[in-house]
């Protein structure tokens, strides 16, 4: 986890204003209490817990009719075991910690039936769907316990990998972190024929990533920091500690999420080789990008494909976070490849900056609960910005520095995919020229995107360091 500044200097800023007054303060980090990696490994070695890589199921559509998809949702408490010989109160969908795979094609009426199993209230939101306003998910919707919400949509956006996840004010971090997160894959013409890796869970394999703290008994210790939000000192893949995944000698493509609350990822490959992005938030990019590393922040996605066919049978490939392994592969068997890793995925159509017709600034600003964007803190009865749908517009976004706390922001809209114009000026990184929804803003750096507002209702738009977003960090979007 990327942290940028020590804890001692932050302590002495927090505590300078938490005697102006102005701040709850947050629990300090107490390292000493809380499990390692190291220690939580050892324990499940022990114990011989098989550790391989959990994959999620992939949701059944109880309608017969190809176009129309029936899912049924249930969020509900229980109970994993992350630590031999302990047990976590987690949530789950359908499950004990996070939830099943939604599948669905391009053109498909999708009817979802959310029935609330939780003792409290919560939400589902479709992060990176373009759906309208009502179907959308946000904090204005809740399901109360035992209750059922029926939203229904029309898949209209191109192959992606998306995903799902609560979003009920006051609750949305704290039902994330206890595990409240889904993928929801959408395919096209463009993914079925393209002859890439897709079997799921053989070549085609889901990864969620999280980080967690535990205490010694198992339970998650839930630390909000002052600047960053809830980070923990232990990376979790698809619920499990530094499982592992046995392959064949192929190509395996990778959908990554970065499912934490507050934490950025640097993933890269412990041998220092390549592999090649393929898609980003909403979609494939036009061609493949190889890289050696892979930054994403929270909410924000990426697919990648690693070609294991160059090595030995026998051998050990770790994804490593900075410096820390999260997920190893082991190459068993020689495989029958026929997939590849084509020149050309898809056709981006570029949104033109002449069809601009307004420019909106939105400046990120302050740190732990002082959030708020150009001054302002979420009010749900206050409607920020209003848009005509149809409409296309052009976004700028700063991160300014907050009391000397050099500060990164993931902005996320709701209901919406946008192309990046910028970052300060300079084209973005080839990894980012495809689909967004999520969008990190560096401290101090200006971002212009350009979005087209399709779908009419309100939206959010928020930071999406839960923590940021639970605080404030968020406004409203009418599309009329
Ligand atoms: Cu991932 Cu407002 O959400
Ligand atoms: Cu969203
Ligand atoms: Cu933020």
């Amino acid at each position: 986890m990327i942290k940028t500044k020590n804890i001692s200097t932050v302590a002495a800023v927090v505590a300078g204003v938490a005697a102006a007054g102005f701040i709850i303060f947050a629990n300090p980090i107490n390292k000493n209490k809380e499990m390692s990696t190291t220690e939580i490994n050892n324990i499940n070695k022990k114990a011989k817990i098989n550790n391989s890589l959990p994959i999620p199921a992939l949701l059944e559509d109880k309608n017969p009719d190809p176009k129309i998809d029936d899912f049924t949702l249930e969020p509900q408490q229980g109970l994993t075991s992350f630590i031999a010989g302990t047990q976590t109160k987690t949530m789950g969908y359908n499950g004990n910690f996070l939830g099943p795979v939604i599948r669905v094609n391009k053109g498909d009426q999708v009817n979802i039936h959310v029935n609330n199993k939780l003792n409290e209230a919560t939400t589902v939101h479709w992060h990176g769907v373009e759906v309208n306003g009502e179907n959308d998910g946000g904090p204005d919707q809740a399901i109360k316990p035992g209750t059922t919400w029926n939203p229904s949509f029309t898949i209209n956006q191109q192959a992606a990998t998306l995903w799902y996840h609560p979003h009920f004010s006051g609750t949305t971090a704290t039902q994330v972190y206890s595990g409240l997160a889904g993928l929801f894959y959408v395919d096209d013409e463009v993914s079925k024929s393209l002859n890439i890796p897709k079997d799921y869970g053989i070549n085609d394999i889901p990864l969620v990533i999280q980080d967690r703290s535990f205490n010694k008994d198992g339970s998650f210790k839930y630390d909000t920091n002052m600047m960053d939000g809830a980070t923990g000192n232990n990376v979790i893949v698809n619920g499990a500690v530094k499982p592992y995944l046995d392959v064949k000698k192929v190509k395996i493509r990778l959908r990554i999420v970065n499912g934490s609350n507050a934490s950025n990822f640097n993933l890269n490959l412990d041998n220092k080789d390549d592999f090649y992005q393929i898609a980003s938030d909403g979609g494939f990019l036009e061609s493949p990008v190889r890289q050696k590393s892979l930054f994403l922040a929270p909410g924000e996605r990426a697919e990648i494909i690693i070609d294991f066919s160059k090595y030995d049978k026998g051998t050990k490939v770790s994804l490593i976070n900075d410096k820390t392994e999260i997920l190893s592969f082991n190459v068993k068997e020689d495989g029958n490849d026929t997939t590849e890793i084509p020149d050309v995925l898809t056709k981006v159509n570029k949104i033109e900056k002449s069809q601009a017709t307004k420019v909106r600034n939105f400046d990120l600003q302050g740190m732990g609960n002082m959030v708020s964007i150009n001054g302002q803190k979420f009010d749900m009865n206050r409607i920020d910005e209003t848009v005509k749908q149809g409409d296309t517009e052009i976004w700028n976004i700063t991160s300014e520095e907050a009391m000397m706390h050099n500060m990164g922001h993931p902005f996320h809209i709701h209901g919406v995919q946008f192309q990046i114009l910028s970052r300060d000026g300079k084209e973005p990184d080839e990894g980012e020229t495809g689909w967004k929804d999520t969008v990190y803003i560096k401290p101090n750096e200006k971002v212009s995107i350009i979005v087209k507002f399709n779908n009419k209702g309100t939206f959010m738009y928020h930071c999406h360091i839960l923590e940021h977003e639970e605080s404030g960090m968020m406004g409203q979007i009418k599309v009329e």
